[in-house]
Parts: structure tokens; sequence; C-alpha cells
């Protein structure tokens, strides 16, 4: 049974994952980022992970957002790429692409 895991990224954001069973990641992530909204809410984050790499998304709900993580764990280092999907004030979707490197914290 993997262990919890608590990972933190550059832009002070926190993701815990509290089971990766079976290659399905559950957990909760925490937005801290600056220039972005839904800040210190803690958001249930799924995914899954095998040998190759592994992913998870989150739902932003009260900023009508939600974004995907792609990446691979390298020892304490899981370097990702992100696409946030949001809707704006006038209802018109958007993507906006970045990306984070999370440093295992415990
Ligand atoms: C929103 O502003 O619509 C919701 C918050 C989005 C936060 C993004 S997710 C990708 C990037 N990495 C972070 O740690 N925070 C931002």
């Amino acid at each position: 049974l993997p262990a919890p895991s608590y990972w933190k990224n550059e832009r002070g954001s926190e993701l815990f994952i509290w089971s990766a069973n079976s290659g399905a990641i559950q957990g909760t992530f925490t937005n801290h980022a600056q220039g972005f909204a839904c800040q210190g809410i803690p958001y249930p984050a799924s995914g899954a992970v095998s040998p190759t790499g592994l992913y998870f998304v989150v739902t932003f709900a009260q900023c009508n957002s939600f974004t995907r993580w792609v990446g691979k764990t390298n020892g304490s280092q899981m370097p990702t790429s992100w696409t946030l999907f949001y809707v704006d004030k006038n209802g018109k979707p958007g993507k906006l692409k970045g990306a984070d490197l999370f440093t295992r914290v415990w």
C-alpha cells in the first residue's frame, strides 16, 4: 500500500496524495499561485500513475475551471506541464498552458 505523499510546487501550491492504489491517484490540491483565483481552498485531485508517468485533474468549482497536470516523478521532483480550462465572464471557454515543478516534502 503506497504511503501518502505531500508535494509543493514552485508557485507555493500544495498537492497531498493520500492514496495511489492500483494506479489511481486520490488527494487534494490547494492553489497558492499568484495571479490565480480560488486560493487557499483544498480541492479534490484525482488521476492515475503508471510506470511511464502520471496525470491528475483538479476542478476549481468556484472558478468555473479545471486543470490537468501531466508529468513524471524523478526522485523527489515531479516536473509537470498543465492546461487550465476556464470559462470567462462572457461564457467564452479558454485554455492556459504552463509548467509546474513539484518537490516532495514528505
Ligand atoms: C483559476 O484561477 O481558475 C483556478 C486556480 C488555478 C491555479 C493554477 S493551476 C496551474 C497553476 N499552478 C498552480 O499551482 N496554480 C495555477
